[in-house]
């Protein structure tokens, strides 16, 4: 796909629904008793692939676009899959969906895409095993397809070498089929949206600080679900509003959780002129609407506790960095190495393309920003979170740019290239 150079950009774009939120609307209303009713679902591959996998399950949910209705069967109530669990390239039904399919009376495969089975799946087998699961990789390795042989769970306290809400949230799914209280230690808080949507739904869960704890539930009871935008998909329009001169976008219906604003700190620190309007509480989730203004930005450090609040963010922030006067530093972040594509690896083979001075380390990069940014062919690696970086790049680069399976964004932003043309013609 070709993209092009652009005028100021002007108007408002509202952003669909938070991909996070979405994958656990389904999961949890799948094991509730009752009908969950969700509006604002992010109709992304993802999260359809988190319907399929339930629907396999035995589980009736329609999906009228906007609204998602889930006639969830009990927290018992699954059914063994006659077929191999599709998880197309979803991490996060991979990781979460193992924890309770560990707990379950059934034997089932799970298995995804080529970028599925090469992401590390011994960060959920080791916690899994220790509580007496029985779940393995393919041919003696940790990676899917994954066997999981569903058994009583044995309650443990994890933990975690990694701040992941998916290893968390898979530990305590399978908590949910334990013995006993099951609880797991981050060494930074990871997005908490599953903290707080079981306890919506029942669970009897704690948090503090970095540990969350979960009670065995006899079961959990239908919910309404509104899901806020997701901060991540509106992460390419603060960073294109911020660029370039005289933007000006109202981003609305943005779910700004704490865990997960991360972006807004970053761009503030590097001179960004962004101004929450609105802000209210939309189902236990904090929204507001984001108005961006073109700003003179600067390099910043971008390392520690920050890190897993805008983890998906950083390709972006790469490349809001490369117009950026000055150097930026990205460290603490080896995670992006082991996403949909290792975002270090990727985000430096096309940046150099580009002609930015970028270098990549062990743990993330440094960027020597605001010199002359030229359009370049860029490979997304299929990744939709390089896809939608590259196409911001792009509109602010001298010359064109074409981005190789720019399509990938379907993951979970369907609408991102339309929605970016309405504030280009505005
Ligand atoms: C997610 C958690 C994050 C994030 C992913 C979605 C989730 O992964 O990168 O896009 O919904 O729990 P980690 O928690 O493994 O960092």
């Amino acid at each position: 796909m070709k993209f092009t150079t652009t005028r100021a950009l002007k108007g408002s774009v509202r952003i669909p629904g938070d991909k996070s939120i979405s994958h656990r609307s389904v999961m949890f209303g799948s094991l509730a008793k009752g009908t969950t009713r969700v509006t604002g679902f992010l109709q992304g591959a993802d999260c359809l692939s988190t319907i399929s996998c339930f629907r396999s399950m035995g589980i009736r949910i329609e999906n009228n676009s906007d609204e998602v209705i889930i006639y969830g069967n009990g927290l018992h109530g699954l059914k063994a899959p006659t077929e191999i669990l599709d998880v197309g390239n979803s991490g996060t039904t991979t990781r979460l969906i193992s924890g309770i399919l560990a707990g379950q009376n059934f034997s089932c495969v799970l298995d995804g895409d080529a970028s599925i089975r090469k992401r590390p799946m011994d960060r959920i087998i080791k916690p899994l095993t220790m509580m007496g699961a029985d779940i393995s990789g393919h041919d003696g390795t940790t990676l899917a397809p994954l066997s999981i042989n569903g058994r009583r769970l044995k309650a443990i306290d994890y933990i975690s070498p990694v701040a992941s809400a998916q290893i968390k949230s898979c530990i305590l799914l399978a908590g949910l089929y334990a013995d006993g209280i099951t609880s797991v230690t981050e060494p930074v808080l990871s997005r908490n949206h599953t903290e707080l949507m079981l306890t919506s739904f029942g669970a009897d869960i704690t948090s503090q600080g970095c540990v969350a704890s979960i009670k065995p539930a006899d079961e959990l009871f239908a919910q309404d679900i509104h899901v806020p935008g997701d901060i991540s998909s509106a992460t390419y329009f603060i960073v294109a509003g911020l660029l370039g001169h005289n933007n000006e976008i109202l981003i609305e219906n943005v779910g700004i959780n704490p865990t997960r604003d991360g972006i807004l700190h970053v761009c503030r620190a590097m001179g960004g002129n962004i101004t929450l309007l609105n802000e209210r509480n939309e189902g236990g989730e904090p929204v507001a609407d984001i108005l961006v203004k073109s700003s003179s930005l600067h390099g910043t450090i971008v390392e520690g506790d920050i890190i897993p609040t805008l983890i998906d963010e950083i390709p972006a922030i790469a490349v809001l960095a490369a117009f950026a006067d000055g150097t930026t530093t990205i460290r603490d972040a080896a995670e992006l190495k082991v996403k949909e594509s290792d975002r270090i690896a990727v985000m430096v083979d096309n940046l150099s393309r580009m002609g930015v001075d970028i270098e990549g380390t062990d743990d993330g990069m440094i960027i020597n920003g605001g010199r002359p940014v030229k359009g370049a062919v860029i490979d997304s690696h299929l990744d939709h979170r390089i896809a939608m970086s590259f196409a911001i790049g792009a509109m602010f680069a001298d010359g064109d740019t074409v981005i190789n399976d720019a399509e990938c964004v379907d993951i979970s932003y369907p609408t991102f290239y339309q929605d970016l043309e309405k504030l280009r013609q505005a």
